[in-house]
């Protein structure tokens, strides 16, 4: 229990210091780096890398990490898993600033599927990235963070719509928009002025700087923690899906130096994926290519490799279980869930389930199996654009979660400790775990 105890508190640390994708790609490139990773740039020759550990970073919010214990031209296979960076939020306008009776509200998109009404009456902050010029002519960029609670969307009070439980729709432009604060006249508040003070408080040497432009989030302030009467619950902000890169780098830093592995964090899956780092994107191919340079090569090694796509899975939940097939109650805390999907949503089949069954129970470890309703539409992953990307054989699995997309997730305080023992023993496992070489026929 000690080691889960010192599991949750780094859990909890790496979330609270990830309020957007590029400080959770940050902070496990801190991890990585400190445990000895290279840090490689795309924009140099990484040729004849000789063994050892390496990061690579794509537009701030996606990373790909590997470590070649072999020379790659030896053609072993290579372990790989990936993971998505970002959550759903709300992100700010280019212009966002209107002032409407007495209040200073900034205007936001919709990042990602999220849930609405939880964004309603919460201590909001706002952080992402911003490009900046110090007259110099050349641009930087620069994580920021509020930490504090600068905006607030108060909910509509009930006595002025006695309907507002029953009939209450949210209207995606109007009326989730952030309050950040009062004032006296109509003229409103230069909003780059604003970030520009907030990044000099985290970079004095930006005091003359130009804000140019910015990829701003707000975010809920409040810490995850533990809930429950014994403790049995996890809650907080962005589990889906911070809890698997968290636990895809430990693993990868824990794992014995036997074997090649990889793994992938891609930003965009909230919004499909579809972009330069995302996982329809070529970032991963790319790497690849770059570790493989011979076609031939790394389509031998693909062929044997084994890809764990890891994104949290529906746990039923007890006041709408009809939401569930009846014989696929996935449970809190009785370990990660391989997920099934006839239309290949997810990219788990028989030969890489049963890798995935294998490796888990020669570990101790449980492990559920989730498939969507029939009459329900089925949501996805990384895992099949991945396959499809690369060719690699996948399964898709995750740890069971309530309220996923909420501002406000709910998990079992024991399935991020198990998916954290399941990726270190595939990483740690014999090749011939990680590869069937039985067609069947
Ligand atoms: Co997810």
């Amino acid at each position: 229990m000690e080691h889960v105890t010192e599991y949750l508190d780094d859990l909890f640390a790496f979330i609270q210091h990830s309020p957007t994708a590029y400080h959770a790609t940050a902070g496990v490139l801190d991890h990585l780096t400190q445990q000895g990773f290279k840090r490689l740039d795309e924009a140099v020759s990484w040729s004849n890398l000789p063994p050892g550990s390496y990061s690579v970073v794509r537009n701030g919010a996606s990373l790909i990490a590997f470590t070649l214990s072999q020379d790659p031209q030896a053609g072993m296979p290579m372990r790989m898993a990936g993971a998505h960076t970002d959550s759903p939020s709300l992100k700010i306008k280019p212009n966002p600033v209107q002032v409407r009776h007495g209040c200073v509200q900034l205007g936001v998109e919709m990042y990602g599927g999220l849930l609405l009404a939880p964004w309603f009456d919460r201590n909001l902050s706002i952080a992402g990235r911003v490009t900046w010029s110090c007259g110099t002519g050349s641009m930087r960029c620069s994580l920021i963070d509020f930490t504090r609670a600068a905006a607030i969307i108060p909910s509509l009070a009930i006595h002025l719509d006695r309907e507002a439980n029953e009939k209450r729709q949210i209207d995606r432009q109007t009326d989730l928009v952030p309050i950040i604060m009062l004032t006296d006249t109509a003229d409103p508040p230069d909003f780059n002025e604003l970030v520009r003070k907030e990044l000099v408080r985290l970079h004095p040497e930006a005091a003359m700087a130009t804000i140019l432009a910015f990829d701003l989030f707000l975010y809920d302030l409040q810490p995850p923690c533990r809930a429950g009467l014994n403790g049995e619950f996890i809650t907080g902000p962005r589990l889906d899906n911070l809890l698997s890169c968290h636990a895809l780098a430990r693993a990868m830093t824990a794992a014995p130096d036997n074997c090649n592995r990889l793994i992938v964090f891609n930003d965009h899956e909230e919004i499909g994926s579809l972009s330069r780092s995302g996982a329809q994107g070529p970032f991963l191919k790319s790497v690849l290519q770059r570790l493989y340079p011979d076609p031939d090569l790394l389509q031998r090694v693909v062929a044997r490799s084994l890809f764990i796509s890891v994104d949290n899975a529906h746990a039923v939940h007890p006041n709408f279980a009809t939401r569930h097939d009846p014989n696929h109650l996935v449970m809190l805390n009785q370990g990660p869930v391989i997920k099934v999907n006839a239309a290949q949503r997810y990219a788990t089949d028989a030969i890489t389930a049963g890798l995935f069954r294998q490796l888990c129970t020669k570990a101790d470890i449980p492990y559920q199996e989730f498939v969507m309703r029939n009459d329900l539409a089925c949501g996805s992953t990384i895992g099949p654009l991945t396959a499809a990307e690369i060719g690699i054989p996948t399964v898709d699995v995750g740890v069971p979660q309530l309220a996923m997309h909420s501002i406000r997730e709910t998990i079992g305080h024991l399935d991020g400790w198990h998916l954290l023992q399941a990726m270190t023993a595939f990483f740690a496992a014999e090749d011939t775990q990680i590869h069937c070489p039985d067609p069947g026929f």
